[in-house]
């Protein structure tokens, strides 16, 4: 029997174990994003370093002032064979809201073949799954025929601007590597795994908009001044064509690189149920931009988007009154070659210029982030292909409409292999209420990711 089949069997015989560790993992409320949970937050770091050393890892926590550490883990003895550079993040989405959750959120529960809390798909199911295959292949052989590194973060769902800072600074010293291996996306279907070749960017802003110093009776005063509200509609009204799906601002698909020939086909040639997407997501026809189909505007296209509103009265029965001010939260996503700074830019001026007269406007921003296209051709590619392709299907090249920050400094910083391989679904729920993860997909990815370090030992380092 050859050794990977006998770690195989290993990974079948501990699969209850490695459960049951997971479940550990998600009963830790690590949500990044609030600081009431800042205590938790460093428990679940703890955890995964404790995970790590006991794998057979050599660790230590990457701290940064006012920031949550990044737990790094090596084991480098394998000489003169490549190096995989393991990413996940052990931080978490706010749970709420709570009622819509058929189990409290961290209380990890089975549910048929679905593991069901807060972090089972994002991401510490899936990054999980790195570490155990690791464990798995060093406990069952003692060696690995590559070298492997871990940096698992707890900021990501925050902007990850912790790691951001290290990744520029350490320059590829500790992180090092030949392939970068991040498992933090979904599969395009039950069974078909896919490489995600392109992430989108992210550039989030918040106004306000302020008017009369108080809350003013709409009868007394309405007509005499602009109400900020409605200067707040008419903005946001102003920042896409509604009947082309055009974003408006000024310059901002200047720089935005056009989905290509092969992209346009290769999604074409997927199997895509319209029909069946608009259903699940229970809305009456699907809308954006024209001339592009529903997956190359998710994909491919930049996107802007309100994410809340706010201001006035909105509690029961009729309030008449005028409000002193108003709020949104708005999020572009970004497609490549788009610069988060320079889009903030355009938005800062496009809403201060088309401001009505009587309203003070505030614009600030919060986290970004660049938008990435990765190699989807090479031996390193190729080998981790086909590792999936040893559990499941070989996978569909697709892009993504999600961001995860640390991918574009990755690509840039260290200039190898980035290979974006989920072992989630795309009904996973992430960020909603009852995030799952399916077992078998755990189990899956563990033994993929066996098969990937087993073809990679088996290539040359100067491949
Ligand atoms: N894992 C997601 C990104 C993702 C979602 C990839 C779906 C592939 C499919 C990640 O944890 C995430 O939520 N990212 C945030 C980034 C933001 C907070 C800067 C996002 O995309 O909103
Ligand atoms: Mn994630
Ligand atoms: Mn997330």
């Amino acid at each position: 029997m050859s050794t990977t089949q006998a770690v195989i069997d290993r990974v079948d015989k501990e699969s209850e174990s490695y459960l049951e560790e997971l479940k550990e993992y998600l009963r830790i409320p690590s949500i990044s994003t609030d600081p009431a949970f800042k205590s938790e937050v460093l428990r679940c770091a703890a955890f995964v370093m404790d995970q790590m050393r006991r794998a057979g890892l050599e660790t230590r926590l990457l701290e940064q002032e006012d920031a949550y550490p990044m737990v790094y883990g090596e084991w480098t003895e394998a000489v003169g064979k490549p190096t995989i550079l393991f990413y996940g993040h052990y931080d978490v989405q706010p749970p709420d809201p709570l009622e819509l959750w058929d189990n409290p959120p961290f209380e990890p529960t089975v549910v048929g073949d679905e593991l069901v809390a807060r972090g089972a798909t994002d991401d510490k199911g899936q990054s999980f799954a790195h570490l155990k295959a690791v464990a798995a292949i060093l406990s069952e052989t003692g060696t690995l025929p590559v070298n492997v590194k871990f940096i698992v973060e707890g900021e990501e769902e925050s902007g990850g601007a912790a790691i951001e800072k290290f990744v520029r600074e350490d320059k590829g010293t500790l992180l090092s590597a030949d392939a970068v291996f991040v498992s933090d996306s979904a599969m395009y279907a039950p069974g078909q795994p896919s490489l995600v070749y392109g992430l989108k960017g992210l550039a989030y802003m918040e106004l306000k908009v302020k008017g009369p110093s108080r809350d003013l009776h709409s009868g007394s005063f309405g007509g005499a001044v602009t109400n900020p509200l409605n200067a707040l509609a008419s903005i946001v009204g102003s920042l896409r064509d509604a009947a082309t799906g055009r974003i408006a601002i000024p310059g901002f698909y200047d720089d935005v690189v056009m989905i290509e020939d092969w992209e346009r086909k290769e999604f074409a040639a997927l199997d895509f149920d319209e029909e069946s997407y608009r259903k699940e997501i229970g809305v009456p026809c699907v809308f954006g931009e024209e001339g592009y189909s529903t997956l190359e505007r998710v994909w491919a296209r930049p996107t802007c988007d309100v994410n809340g509103i706010f201001g006035g009265y909105s509690g029961q029965g009729a309030k008449t009154v005028l409000p002193s001010w108003g709020g949104a939260k708005v999020s572009m996503r970004l497609v490549p070659n788009q610069d988060p700074l320079k889009i903030e830019q355009l938005f800062r001026d496009h809403v201060i210029d088309i401001a009505p007269p009587g309203v003070e406007v505030e614009v600030q921003s919060h986290h970004g982030a660049a938008a990435v296209l990765l190699e989807t051709e090479g031996p390193i590619v190729d080998a981790a292909m086909s590792a999936m392709e040893d559990v499941w299907k070989r996978p569909v090249r697709v892009r993504e409409g999600g961001s995860i920050p640390i991918v574009s400094t990755f690509a840039e910083v260290l200039n190898v292999p980035i290979l974006l391989l989920g072992f989630g679904l795309s009904d996973d729920r992430l960020h909603s209420p009852n995030e799952k993860f399916n077992i078998s997909n755990f189990y899956g990815g563990i033994k993929a990711v066996v098969h990937f370090i087993d073809r990679l030992g088996s290539l040359s380092t100067d491949t």
